[in-house]
């Protein structure tokens, strides 16, 4: 039977909201930290204000994942180049004695466990709207905007929309999802209200939609969201278009009514194992080792090899009709979907221009010319035999030398080149790791079947 999102929205009204208790542990971090990154600012006799950002600060956290965001707004005379290290002596004073991981966005912060909450504690520079230096520094604005315009029941509507995101695997900015933020769910409420307009109007987006709470005065292309503290940048930039898509066709169907309730379960499910057995012979799969590397690195070099690897094969007259990334901390895995059992033999390669005369000659006279002719571009013209005439011929040939030959990502090609194998059929129907698995999963998408449970 299908519910309605209004049932399933009262079933997890309570189990999205932390509990007192959870709330009095993470408050009583944020004050201890406060409290220490203030008497950091005096020991170090910097102009900068402590401000309690991201979700904590908004209220919009789900149970188990109250992360304390702490913002040191640094005075702008300081500077760009000042900021991470001024910024970087404070909170590292104010961590004293937790153990502490530096991370990186477009400047360095740190981050650390205190009573087993995380704490990131991130350098800014105190500006005015509109005249930003670092990314951060919009930060602080955000939660003056969204203190101003959550009331309760929205921060629950907040929280809801991100229990949906995350059980349909769209939430979170970093790469390797490049779904929606903490921050775009809030906009969202703000500008709709609560979780059922957001679900009834995102159903209707279109690829022109402009999705603003504040007046703007910018053209803008395309589909976007913008942000209200800023609204020339669009939020919707960070969000892949597929992710895009699949949230615009699940908003259909839940606004329907689903049997899964989708706070819990993915509305599209994979295609399983026994579906894609007969298929497996078209698939190829590239499977190397990497260095272990932050995350986002890792995903990011990952995307990018794997599209040169597909712009390369396609050049080289192999269509191919589907791809897929995975990873776990040791291995990587590119998939391609192929038509089928595809051997191209020959090849027509586009000789220089007629006038040329020293390249023509040695264009005909090249021992590789099968037979040559004109072109109606004033070119000569060769047919020649292939030396790729399989996608595992030609991902061979280019895992030789994969920056040089496809750009493939300098980060990931050292271990690649030495690690690579690939894999067809029967050796990825008989594999039992996981990223082999993950990567054929993808590769077919979901199955034509969704909204299935019980
Ligand atoms: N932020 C932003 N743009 C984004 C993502 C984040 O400007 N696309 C800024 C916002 O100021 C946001 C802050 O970074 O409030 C913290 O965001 P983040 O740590 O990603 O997540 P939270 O909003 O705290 O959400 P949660 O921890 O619940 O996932």
């Amino acid at each position: 039977m299908k519910n309605s999102l209004k049932i399933w929205v009262e079933k997890h009204e309570l189990d999205v909201t932390p509990s007192r208790e959870e709330v009095v542990k993470v408050h009583n971090v944020a004050k201890k930290m406060v409290k220490r990154c203030e008497d950091a600012i005096k020991e170090t006799s910097a102009k900068a204000r402590v401000i309690l950002g991201g979700s904590y600060a908004h209220g919009t956290w789900l149970p188990g994942k109250g992360d304390v965001d702490i913002f040191l707004a640094l005075d702008k005379s300081i500077g760009k180049e000042g900021l991470p290290k001024i910024g970087l002596k404070i909170a590292s004073i104010a961590l004293s004695g937790y153990d502490v991981i530096m991370r990186y966005a477009e400047h360095p912060y740190l981050e650390s466990f205190v009573d087993g909450i995380r704490v990131n504690i991130v350098p800014c520079l105190e500006s005015k709207p509109g005249e930003w230096v670092s990314a951060a520094d919009r930060s602080p604005h955000h939660t003056e905007y969204l203190v101003s315009r959550l009331n309760d029941d929205m921060k629950l509507h907040v929280r809801l929309l991100k229990k949906f995101l995350q059980a349909q695997g769209l939430y979170g900015a970093e790469i390797k999802v490049r779904g929606f933020s903490g921050y775009v769910c809030e906009v969202l409420i703000v500008k709709y209200g609560d979780i059922f307009r957001v679900v009834e109007e995102a159903s209707r987006w279109k690829p022109s939609s402009v999705i603003s709470v504040e007046p703007y005065n910018l053209k803008v292309e395309g589909f976007a969201i913008l942000d209200p503290v800023d609204t020339r940048r669009n939020l919707a930039r960070a969000i892949s278009v597929e992710k895009l898509t699949e949230f615009i066709f699940l908003c259909r169907i839940v606004r329907e009514g689903t049997k899964c309730d989708p706070f819990t379960s993915p509305l599209l499910q994979p295609a399983s194992f026994e579906e894609i057995r007969p298929l497996l012979d078209k698939v190829v799969v590239l499977y190397f080792k990497h260095n272990e590397r932050k995350e986002d690195t890792l995903w990011g070099e990952l995307y990018k090899s794997s599209k040169k690897l597909v712009y390369h094969l396609e050049k080289d007259g192999f269509s191919v009709l589907n791809y897929s990334v995975s990873a776990d901390n040791v291995h990587a895995a590119v998939a391609f979907l192929t038509p089928g059992e595809v051997k191209l033999n020959l090849l027509r390669r586009v000789g220089p221009e007629v006038y040329r005369e020293k390249e023509t000659f040695e264009f005909i006279d090249d021992k590789r010319n099968l037979g040559w002719f004109f072109s109606d571009e004033m070119r000569s013209r060769r047919i020649e035999a292939r030396k790729l005439c399989s996608v595992e011929d030609a991902l061979a040939e280019y895992m030789e030398k994969p920056v040089e030959s496809v750009g493939f990502s300098k980060g990931l090609a050292s271990e690649a080149s030495k690690t690579w194998k690939l894999l067809k059929g029967r050796e990825i129907e008989r594999s039992k790791d996981e990223v082999i698995r993950q990567v054929v999963r993808n590769i077919f998408g979901y199955s034509r079947i969704f909204d299935q449970c019980g």
